[in-house]
């Protein structure tokens, strides 16, 4: 195996691992990830392909949207679509999931996840209750894909919450056993759950190139760069 097989196994790999403990431990049956078609995303797709786990995914674009359905993927709704939010709410009606991970942050997705799964959550509820069902409904940010203030609106009933997440808070939380247990199962599945694919080395004189910069500041789709000092 080439040593670069390893430079990419820790951070998105133990954030994809670590969603999936947040779910379980914190009693979710499923998640929804926004910006699903990043690297990281296709290896939750992965993890959630193999282990079961009911994934909504939420990209922008009808490549990214088959591109995840080529691994495997299950629900792929493609957020620049006219009945992307219809969709969503039958997914959600579907799947029954009220757990959220978005690394966009700015803008008004994080919300439109949330009352949908509002609207989800009531479409079986026969009496009219002006707050809102009981359903618990959990959104982190773990990004800053969009830096703009996050834009919350009120169609969300009163069983909600916002939050960040973060991986070595939740590495913290999770104790030392936790972490092997996790980095156990990157190492065993490096060169496949968890394989990072590169666009191009670069060595330290043209991480400098602006033509580089430009390309990898972008957190383009497939655009990871590999740095060989
Ligand atoms: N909190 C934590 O502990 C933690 C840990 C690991 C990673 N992260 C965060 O996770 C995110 C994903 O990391 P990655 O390495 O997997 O990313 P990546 O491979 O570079 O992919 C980024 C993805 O986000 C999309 N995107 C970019 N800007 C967007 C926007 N404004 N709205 C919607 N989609 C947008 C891109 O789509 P296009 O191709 O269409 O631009 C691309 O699919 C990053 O924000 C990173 O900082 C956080």
């Amino acid at each position: 195996m080439e040593p670069a097989a390893g430079a990419a196994m820790f951070v998105n790999p133990l954030t994809a691992l670590g969603f999936v403990e947040t779910m379980r431990t914190e009693r979710f049956r499923g998640i929804v990830h926004l910006a699903a078609a990043s690297n990281l995303g296709q290896m939750l797709n992965r993890i959630c392909v193999a282990d079961d786990i009911p994934l909504i995914n939420v990209v922008r674009s009808g490549e990214q949207a088959e591109l995840l359905t080529n691994q495997g993927a299950r629900y792929v709704l493609d957020s620049s679509s006219p009945d992307y939010e219809e969709k969503l709410r039958s997914a959600l009606y579907e799947t029954k999931i009220t757990l959220a991970f978005d690394p966009i942050g700015g803008g008004f997705q994080a919300s439109q996840v949330l009352a949908a799964m509002e609207a989800a959550a009531s479409r079986d509820v026969s009496a009219y209750n002006r707050y809102g069902t009981e359903v618990f409904k959990q959104l982190y940010i773990y990004g800053m894909l969009n830096p703009s203030p996050t834009v919350l609106d009120r169609w969300v009933g009163f069983a909600w919450s916002v939050g960040g997440w973060l991986l070595t808070h939740r590495l913290k939380q999770m104790g030392k056993e936790g972490e092997a247990r996790l980095l156990d199962r990157v190492r065993s599945e490096l060169t496949t759950t968890f394989a990072s694919h590169y666009t191009a080395r670069l060595g330290l004189p043209e991480i400098l190139h602006p033509d580089n910069i430009r390309s990898y500041s972008r957190k383009a789709t497939g655009a990871k760069y590999l740095v060989t000092p």
